[in-house]
């Protein structure tokens, strides 16, 4: 029996769903399912699944498992959890953020159909979309997310399929009113779907406030120990979920047991970690802030942050990425993110450890030179969970 129940909290959430005892052996730890192929009772005759009675646990979703990519208990657990976390029905769990990306991007758009993506979007979802889906014809629309009569004027003039959102963006930390966007989305019949990378289910769950998608790079916050990279789509719908899962299942995009297992311990310590790095990164962002190296500071728990009311609104805290531009310009910028000693020079964000980095040449070195492009003075930080006295003094030694 399940030991979940529909009232429990995201804590227990993380810890139980999809996370039952194993029937065999009762391990309190889902087993790495290390196997492509299942033994069947006769042909046809699959093991596990809806078939065996399962109403949840791994199985749920499934006639049972006949082959790896289609379905693996273990891979299964994570969905069943990350389904729970956010509040949707279902997820798929695919070898990276991108592969849940382009899997949803495809799965509902067709030849000639239009995008709306953020004016500071990941540089991995522009080029996803500006050099692969757009030779098959996906036309995109770069505009500001976080100014809803923009997207309400864009929806009128493109009449996209998708409005896709990230919140906070990647790396300006602009935010965007998810349930004004939703409206704005299905006044026009277009899907909502809401990177929320950035957030953690544990910040934001983007469903209930309307979208129709969630994606995430498990790879950050999810995974959170910047040891395996992955991907997720979550959805209500029962209809999208199984285009997006035949799709995933006619190209192979999944992930691995290893990671689905990697992955799962990671998440079970979801809520614990992203308090630490609200909690931090706040700690850093108000020390930049009164810094004289510091030109401006972009963090959505600052007050006069723009989207400081509505992410307020829609998240639990401000999350733990702090970005800034550097008073002294450009090169000023990348001499900084080689000087610090805990801050570690490097891509992604979401871990246990401080990374620091300079986006216009590094995570989004592939929007140089169009509309998505960042300051070249700006330095993007990932706070992690170390003391945040020895962080701030990191930072402010390395800034000088
Ligand atoms: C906001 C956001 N979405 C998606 C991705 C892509 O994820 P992955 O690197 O796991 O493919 C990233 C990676 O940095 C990201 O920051």
């Amino acid at each position: 029996m399940a030991q979940i129940h529909a009232a429990d909290s995201f804590e227990t959430l993380a810890i139980h769903a999809g996370q039952d005892p194993d029937p065999m052996t009762g391990a309190v730890v889902p087993p790495i399912y290390q196997v492509s192929t299942y033994k069947q009772d006769g042909v046809g005759g699959l093991r596990g699944g809806v078939h065996a009675g399962a109403t949840s646990g791994p199985g749920r979703w499934i006639e049972g498992y006949e082959y790896s990519r289609t379905a693996n208990p273990t891979r299964g657990a994570l969905e069943e959890c990350l389904a729970a976390l956010e509040g949707g029905t279902r997820a798929l769990v695919f070898a990276s953020g991108m592969a849940a990306e382009d899997c949803l991007l495809r799965t509902i758009c067709r030849p000639g159909d239009h995008v709306l993506i953020p004016h500071d979007a990941y540089g991995g979802t522009y080029r996803l979309l500006d050099k692969v889906l757009s030779a098959w014809d996906v036309i995109y629309h770069p505009v500001p997310v976080c100014d809803p009569a923009a997207v309400r004027a864009a929806v009128a003039e493109h009449h996209p399929k998708v409005v896709w959102v990230e919140t906070p963006t990647n790396p300006l930390l602009s935010i965007a009113d998810i349930s004004m966007l939703a409206e704005i989305a299905h006044s026009a019949d277009a899907l909502l779907a809401v990177d929320n990378t950035f957030a953690s289910p544990y910040l934001q769950q983007p469903l209930a406030h309307g979208a129709d998608a969630v994606v995430h790079s498990t790879t950050k916050y999810l995974g959170g120990h910047s040891d395996v990279v992955g991907g997720a789509i979550v959805v209500s719908d029962a209809d999208l979920a199984a285009r997006c899962a035949f799709l995933q299942n006619a190209v192979g995009s999944i992930g691995g047991p290893f990671d689905a297992w990697l992955t799962l311990r990671g998440v079970k310590t979801l809520a614990v970690r992203m308090e630490r790095h609200c909690d931090n990164a706040a700690q850093a962002a108000f020390m930049l802030t009164g810094h004289p190296r510091v030109a401006k500071v972009y963090y959505p728990g600052l007050p006069d942050h723009p989207g400081h009311e509505v992410a307020a609104k829609q998240m639990r805290g401000f999350g733990g990425m702090v970005s800034f531009r550097h008073a002294d310009g450009a090169q000023a910028a990348i001499d900084l993110c080689g000087r610090t000693r805990l801050f570690t020079l490097g891509e992604s964000l979401g871990g246990v450890e401080s990374l620091i980095e300079h986006p216009a040449s590094m995570t989004h070195a592939s929007v140089a030179g169009s509309a998505l492009a960042v300051p070249a003075d700006l330095v993007r930080i990932s706070v992690g969970i170390e003391n945040s006295d020895d962080l701030v003094d990191d930072l402010r030694a390395a800034l000088g």
